[in-house]
């Protein structure tokens, strides 16, 4: 298919932040849409081209062998911005994982619990092709190229899986709670400490292997720059990962990460979600220290009711 007739005639774009698809879809309370491919702009087949291009040599040089399998796997066209539909015909008989189409924020919950259900939020807009490297919100590029490559894996995906269902016992204990003040501040905790789990893991984590270290986190695998700066940069601090630490570390989003945790495998991860059920149930996440991530409102409310939010 040639790029003039894979980009709709009289597309409007399906740019971050200036799709008008998503903006309806938004007015109209859709969360879970589908994906208009006819939408997309030469522009945006250009955004997706660029970025790829330039990211395959650092992907060879720096990411885990899990994820170089992984874009294998999937059979990502180097060329055009993928079809949900196709990427999921690679990727479901392998682990039964699906890309799944969102209009934008999932709520923390229903976030965790998609994941339970093998389900993978993914936005579907993509940045602009002439700002490769600013990037205000997550995109297409971020989630099919960075995560989706990783789901490919038995031993990640049943990690989701497994980090997935501690949603729905967060939830189960905050029900349990009587008073309502000490069931908010429980349940803050219990959020902030698996935002920390999922964001120096699944977003930024790296992996000890025979030829050093190696990306698997997601948020690095999609930033040109950051994934040769966390790996050969002196600035960065990189440490076995330790459970107390990392559900206790703030973390800031705007800047490339000071500090990262290695993994030895993706057993290894497993084990420490086990770890972190535990703990859960112990009630040693019900007051880590304070400081970023934020949780906001819609994410409480979330797991408050999880029923509530669609
Ligand atoms: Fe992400």
């Amino acid at each position: 298919m040639n790029m003039n007739t894979a980009a709709g005639k009289g597309a409007r774009g399906l740019t971050t932040t200036e799709a008008p698809f998503i903006e309806d879809a938004k007015a109209q309370g859709q969360l879970y849409i589908h994906q208009p491919y006819e939408e997309y702009s030469e522009q945006n087949h250009e955004a997706w081209r660029k970025l790829f291009a330039r990211m395959l040599p650092r992907w060879e040089k720096y990411a885990n062998p899990h994820f170089l399998k992984g874009i294998e796997s999937l059979c990502l066209n180097p060329n055009q911005v993928p079809r949900l539909d196709d990427v999921n015909n690679f990727l479901n008989p392998l682990t039964g994982f699906r890309a799944k189409a969102v209009a934008g924020y999932v709520p923390a919950y229903k976030f965790f619990d998609c994941l339970r259900n093998r389900d993978f939020p993914t936005t579907i807009t993509i940045r602009r092709a002439d700002q490769l490297d600013y990037l205000p919100e997550p995109d297409i590029f971020h989630d099919i190229a960075g995560h989706v490559p990783m789901h490919t894996d038995k031993a990640f995906a049943d990690t989701l899986v497994r980090f997935g269902e501690l949603a729905y016992l967060a939830a189960e204990i905050g029900s349990g709670i009587k008073d309502e003040h000490e069931k908010l501040v429980r349940l803050e905790s219990i959020i902030k400490a698996m935002a920390r789990f999922f964001w120096f893991t699944i977003e930024f984590g790296l992996m000890k292997g025979k030829d050093g270290l190696k990306v698997y986190g997601s948020g690095l695998l999609s930033s040109y720059g950051e994934i040769e700066h966390c790996i050969e940069s002196p600035n960065v601090q990189r440490y076995p990962i330790q459970l107390e630490w990392v559900i206790n570390q703030y973390f800031e989003i705007d800047h490339y990460q000071p500090l990262l945790f290695w993994v030895d495998s993706f057993d290894h991860l497993f084990s420490l979600v086990d770890e972190l059920e535990a703990w859960m149930k112990d009630g040693r996440l019900n007051n880590v220290s304070g400081g970023e991530p934020a949780v906001n409102e819609e994410d409480l409310r979330s797991f408050l009711v999880p029923g509530s939010v669609n």
